[in-house]
């Protein structure tokens, strides 16, 4: 079994220790990268909610506790060694290494979709990539006007259970808010992938897996891949020790004629050894991308910011 420690994303909690042969045995549990087959899946029943950011930007979502029962019906949780199954057992969102908290909607999301909807950008035909993609609603606001849309996140449960019900959802949105309960916010209904034109015409693709390990993945799977006009992550930076491979993917997959990436995440990860300025410390010693701060939510709370990644000519 694998070394693990708890530490959750919360102002609260003291410093994550871990040393680096403990990391040694946190990476040798990463799941084997695959390509995800969306239309493999059974039609799902799913509880929804509808989360109104601002009058340019409403959207649906699973509930995080719906997809755990979904996950629970269909395994025994004690004798399943799955990622998931350890959060749900343990009660904890995040287990390093393990499993980091994909079935949650985190806050830089939703700044990184509100964003995106007011750019005055034509989606229509490009080529996104979301890393660390969770509940994906950046990538699926990229689909939903028009782009292809490669979703990336290190458990294949996530994809599973949260990324794909909710681009079901997001593409049905009109249809389905007609069916909602609009004193609730709330929603009952079934997602059925192998119907969805947008899961056969392959306008989307769903990988999971190590940053480290993703490009060679996606090459062996799709010969012809081109790199990619947008890169978008959100609340990836609270760990150091993933910058590096995290970067990689985006120097190695993004566009080198007029292609860029997009940043959401918060200035400080208490408790975690990562924030923004590690990251862009990073990106100024390496001297291939230009750092610059597109929008920044100054919150009650600790600081957020959108960041444009750029080629240095
Ligand atoms: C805090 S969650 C954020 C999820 C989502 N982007 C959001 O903002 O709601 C971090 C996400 O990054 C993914 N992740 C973390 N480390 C990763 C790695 N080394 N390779 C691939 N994905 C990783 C996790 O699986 C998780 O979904």
């Amino acid at each position: 079994m694998s070394f693990r420690f708890n530490f959750s994303v919360n102002e609260d909690e003291g410093e994550s220790d871990a040393t680096s042969e403990e990391l040694e045995e946190v990476h040798s549990s990463n799941p084997a990268p695959k390509q995800i087959d969306p239309l493999k899946l059974d039609p799902i029943p799913i509880s929804a909610e509808l989360i109104h950011y601002s009058d340019h930007l409403t959207l649906l979502k699973r509930q995080v506790h719906d997809a755990k029962l979904e996950f629970c019906q269909n395994v025994e949780l004690e004798d399943n060694n799955s990622n998931i199954s350890k959060t749900i057992t343990e009660s904890t969102d995040l287990i390093t290494g393990v499993y980091e908290g994909g079935l949650k909607t985190w806050e830089c999301s939703l700044d990184l979709c509100a964003f995106l909807s007011e750019l005055d950008f034509n989606f229509k035909d490009k080529t996104v990539l979301e890393l660390g993609c969770g509940s994906a609603l950046p990538g699926i606001f990229c689909l939903t006007k028009g782009s292809t849309v490669y979703f990336q996140d290190f458990n294949e449960e996530v994809i599973t259970l949260i990324t794909i019900p909710n681009l079901i959802l997001n593409i049905n949105f009109e249809k389905l808010m007609k069916e909602i309960d609009l004193k609730e916010a709330a929603l009952e209904t079934i997602v059925s992938p192998q119907e969805e034109e947008v899961l056969k015409s392959r306008r989307c693709r769903f990988f999971s897996g190590d940053w480290g390990s993703f490009e060679s993945v996606l090459r062996s799977e799709e010969k012809n891949i081109k790199d990619f006009d947008i890169i978008l992550t959100s609340e990836t930076l609270y760990e150091k020790r993933n910058y590096k491979s995290l970067l990689t993917v985006m120097k190695n997959l993004t566009k080198k004629r007029n292609g860029f990436c997009l940043i959401a995440a918060k200035a400080n990860y208490f408790g975690c050894s990562g924030s923004l300025k590690e990251f862009e410390n990073l990106i100024l010693r390496d001297e291939v991308f230009n750092w610059e701060v597109l929008k920044i939510f100054d919150g009650n709370n600790v600081r957020r910011e959108i960041v444009k990644l750029s080629w240095k000519l």
